[in-house]
Order: structure tokens, then C-alpha cells, then sequence
């Protein structure tokens, strides 16, 4: 690799904390002298960062490296190298395996030691060999990054929490990413305040498992998200708040009041519920009930009754029966979402629902995955459709891919596309409302908004 003009590929898979993560990685390889390029074939250095949640996402990856096989051959034959990089989730459950079966892989790198890169590219340098980093020096990985840098997007992600202590059944991230761990308070504080100085005006807290988030106070005291979400509504130039993805049982009493009290936290939540049959949650080891959802979602639009609910269900994990499937719809119908995430279970190596006997034959699941979307669609139609004629602030955060077009976000995190200059993007616009599609909104820029809130956070 030459030492001028070093490019690098991130492709990112899996959730939003890989999204986070890669632009992380993007600013940890900048302070190593790299610049990013969108052409795979003059990357340097390409990075996959992967997502093992379910088993076509691990294996869309070797697949992947298949094709990059190609390139770096290609490469080659010009006399320019190529190092090529598995990060992520995938890098974490498979550690070595992965460059037994794709050899062209020269770095394993867990989601907890990419801060390490920059040293792991040295030794691969000197050193023509495999280099595998997988272990969870947990803190670690954010004590050692760079500040955040210039940024294209007004939205921004921000991570606070990592891995989970919930070890849901079916799930490999406890595995992937770690036991929970919460990030100072003031760390987050100070990381906020470095987005908003970029410009950024809209900030989505994340963690695996982002309300249990319990890190410290300035005093020594335990934090909480609540106690977070307050203190970042304070600080001047942000205007929108959002966090994901929570988990109903550390829906504390004063997360929900927060939800009352702060304007800037915007009126939707990401509350997944997976089954709506308690004996699949008890067995799934989800740790709460059907009616204890219910009773939560109650809870919230008492506080926020115009908020919009999303979540995420799976269907067909083993032995999940016909009835219990129904309490699955009868739930979605119940609570009304805007939107949803729903999935086939997958069987992952190493969870215990894995081991179960009982597993659900693809058809049946296939059967109600279709049953279950064809309803999900229908209310997510139709909340959208609720929207036209209103005006709803808008953060205009791109351009959208017809002239003239950009494109932002409601309140409720709908897309909405509407006919504007580009000085519009990175600021919040009341738009008309004028039609409604099932992924989307469009409308007509009324005027300019005032930001959520100006002076005074609480309502
Ligand atoms: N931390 C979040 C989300 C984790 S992964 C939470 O606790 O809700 C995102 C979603 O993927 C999960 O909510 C679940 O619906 C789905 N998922 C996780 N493991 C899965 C598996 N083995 N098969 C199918 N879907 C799965
Ligand atoms: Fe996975 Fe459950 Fe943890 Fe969510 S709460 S990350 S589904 S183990
Ligand atoms: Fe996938 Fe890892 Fe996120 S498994 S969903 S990338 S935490």
C-alpha cells in the first residue's frame, strides 16, 4: 500500500450501531491517512462491517468476498494491493474461521477493537500475516477516538450503550457484542456537542439495548437514559431527539414521563415485542408478558398520545402454533403501528432456541410472515395516509434522486420528499402534506419552521 492517498471501502450491513461504527472506523483510518472512496475498486483498504443476526445476513458476506476476490486479483495484475477487512458482528462470532474459508481476508476485527486499526494495519504491513482482534476491552474502544468530524447529514447517530445482558433466546447479540456496557455521561455529553458544532441538529441515541443504559454522572451517581435525554435537550443548536432500540421491561417510569416532558424528543418509538403469545415470549426469555406491553404502550400515549409506535415481531420461532400466531395479529391490531420490522426466525448456532426441537417448516412461516405484513402494511398505509393535509416540520437531510428533489423527515420519522433548493438541507421546513404512499410522504415547503424549541426545553 502507497502512503499518499490511501483509500478506503466501508460497506456496512446489520443495524444502525454498524452504521454508527463504520463512520467511526472512517475517522479512526482519516487520522491513519485515509480518505474514503465509493468505488470499491480503488480501495486500499475494504472493509465489510457485517451483521450476524440472522442467517442470511452472515452469508450475504461470503458472498461478498467472493466478488471482492475478483478485485483484489484485478488489482494485483496493476501492481496495486489490496487489504481487505471483516468487521462487525460476523467478525466477532467467527473470529478465525473466516479467513479459513475466505483466505483473502487479512484482518478480523470485532465491533469492540476497531480503535485498534490503525495499529493492526502497521503489524499486517510488517508482517504478512492474519490479524484477528475479537476481544471486549468494552470502555476502551470509545476512550480512544478521534473527535467527531465534519459531517454531510444534519441526523446523527450516537452511540451510548453496547451489547446486552438480556439473552433473548434467539438472539446472537449478547454473543456478538458483549455484556452491556453504558458510556460516561459526560463523554456523551461532550460527543453531542462536538455533532452539533458540524451542524448536525438531530441526534438518535443508540445501544443494543439503549434504555437500559445506566452510565455515570458527573457526580459518581448512575444515570439513566431519562436523565440523559434531559441533559442533551439543553444543549443549544440540537432540535430533535430520538433513541432505539429499547426494550419494554426498562420502559422506567421515568423514561415514559420524559416522553411528556421534553419537545424535543420526537414523537415516535422503536418498542420491538416479537410475539404477542406469552408462552413464545416465556420462551423466547423476553421477560415480559403481552398485557405488560399493552399496559406500557398505554402508559406512553398518555404522555405522547400523538406518537407513533414501531416495532419488531418474529414469526415461526419453534413451536410457535397456529394460536399463538393469532395472538401475534390480534397484538398488531390491538396497538395500531406506524411502522414495523417483522422477520422468519432464523436458527442461530450457539443460542438456545437453536437446540429447540420443535422448529416451525419454512412454508408455515412463510404463510405468516405474508399474513402478518399484509396487516402491518394495511396500518402503516393507513397512518401515513392520516398524515395528508397536515403541515408536519420537516429536517431535510439529502437530495433526493429526481431534480430538484430533497428529501427529510417527519416527526414520526416518515420519509418525506418534497421540491426544494438545496439551501433547504440541514434545516427543519413546515411542509403540506399532499399525498401518501406505503414507504413515504410528499409535500409542498410552506415556510421556514422555527426549531423544536428554542429557550425553554420543557413543555
Ligand atoms: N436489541 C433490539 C434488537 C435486536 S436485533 C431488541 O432487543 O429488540 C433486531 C431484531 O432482529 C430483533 O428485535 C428481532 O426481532 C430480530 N431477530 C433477532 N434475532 C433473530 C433471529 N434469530 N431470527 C429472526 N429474527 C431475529
Ligand atoms: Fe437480542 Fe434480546 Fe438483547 Fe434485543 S434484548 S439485543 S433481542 S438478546
Ligand atoms: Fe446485526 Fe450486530 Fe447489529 S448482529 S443487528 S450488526 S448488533
Amino acid at each position: 500500500m502507497t502512503e499518499q492517498a490511501k483509500k478506503v471501502f466501508i460497506k456496512t450491513y446489520g443495524c444502525q450501531m454498524n452504521v454508527y461504527d463504520s463512520e467511526r472506523m472512517a475517522e479512526v483510518l482519516t487520522a491513519e491517512g485515509f480518505s474514503e472512496t465509493s468505488e470499491m475498486s480503488n480501495a486500499d483498504l475494504i472493509i465489510l462491517n457485517t451483521c450476524h443476526i440472522r442467517e442470511k445476513a452472515a452469508e450475504k458476506v461470503y458472498s461478498e468476498l467472493g466478488r471482492i476476490r475478483k478485485i483484489k486479483s484485478d488489482r494485483l495484475a496493476e501492481g496495486r494491493s489490496t487489504k481487505i477487512a471483516v468487521a462487525g458482528c460476523v467478525a466477532q462470532a467467527e473470529g478465525i474461521e473466516i479467513t479459513r474459508r475466505a483466505p483473502i481476508v487479512d484482518f478480523v476485527v470485532g465491533p469492540q477493537s476497531y480503535h485498534r486499526l490503525g495499529e493492526m494495519l502497521k503489524r499486517s504491513n510488517a508482517r504478512c500475516q492474519k490479524i484477528i482482534e475479537t476481544e471486549f476491552p468494552g470502555a476502551e474502544k470509545f476512550h480512544n477516538q478521534p473527535v467527531r468530524q465534519k459531517r454531510l447529514n444534519a441526523s446523527a447517530f450516537l452511540t451510548i450503550q453496547e451489547g446486552c445482558d438480556k439473552f433473548c433466546t434467539f438472539c446472537v447479540v449478547p454473543y456478538t457484542r458483549g455484556a452491556e456496557y453504558s458510556r460516561d455521561y459526560t463523554e456523551i455529553i461532550q460527543e453531542g456537542r462536538q455533532l452539533l458544532n458540524h451542524g448536525v441538529r438531530e441526534i438518535t441515541l443508540l445501544g443494543q439495548n439503549v434504555n437500559a443504559y445506566h452510565g455515570t454522572m458527573p457526580d459518581g451517581s448512575t444515570g439513566s437514559l431519562a436523565r440523559l435525554l434531559y441533559g442533551l435537550a439543553e444543549l443549544e443548536g440540537l432540535e430533535r431527539l430520538r433513541y432505539t432500540t429499547s426494550h419494554p421491561s426498562d420502559m422506567s417510569a421515568d423514561l415514559i414521563r420524559a416522553h411528556g416532558e421534553i419537545n424535543k424528543l420526537m414523537p415516535y418509538l422503536h418498542l420491538p415485542f416479537q410475539s404477542g403469545s406469552d408462552r413464545i415470549l416465556a420462551a423466547m426469555n423476553r421477560k415480559h408478558t403481552s398485557a405488560e406491553y399493552r399496559r406500557i404502550v398505554d402508559r406512553i400515549r398518555n404522555v405522547r398520545p400523538e406518537i407513533a409506535l414501531s416495532t419488531d415481531i418474529i414469526v415461526g420461532f419453534p413451536d410457535e402454533t397456529d394460536e399463538d400466531f393469532d395472538e401475534t395479529m390480534k397484538l398488531v391490531e390491538d396497538i395500531n403501528f406506524a411502522q414495523a420490522y417483522s422477520f422468519k426466525y432464523s436458527a442461530r448456532p450457539g443460542t438456545p432456541a437453536a437446540n429447540i426441537p420443535l422448529q416451525v417448516e419454512e412454508q408455515q412461516k412463510n404463510e405468516r410472515l405474508q399474513t402478518l405484513q399484509a396487516l402491518l402494511n394495511e396500518q402503516q398505509s393507513r397512518f401515513n395516509r392520516s398524515c395528508i393535509n397536515r403541515v408536519l416540520p420537516i429536517l431535510f437531510d439529502k437530495n433526493g434522486r429526481e431534480k430538484g428533489q430533497i428529501i427529510g423527515r417527519s416527526p414520526y420519522l416518515q420519509a418525506v420528499n418534497a421540491q426544494g433548493d438545496g439551501v433547504c438541507i440541514g434545516k427543519i421546513m413546515d411542509v403540506e402534506i399532499i399525498s401518501a404512499g406505503p414507504n413515504s410522504l410528499k409535500g409542498v415547503i410552506k415556510s421556514v419552521a422555527e426549531p423544536a424549541i428554542k429557550d425553554s426545553m420543557i413543555n
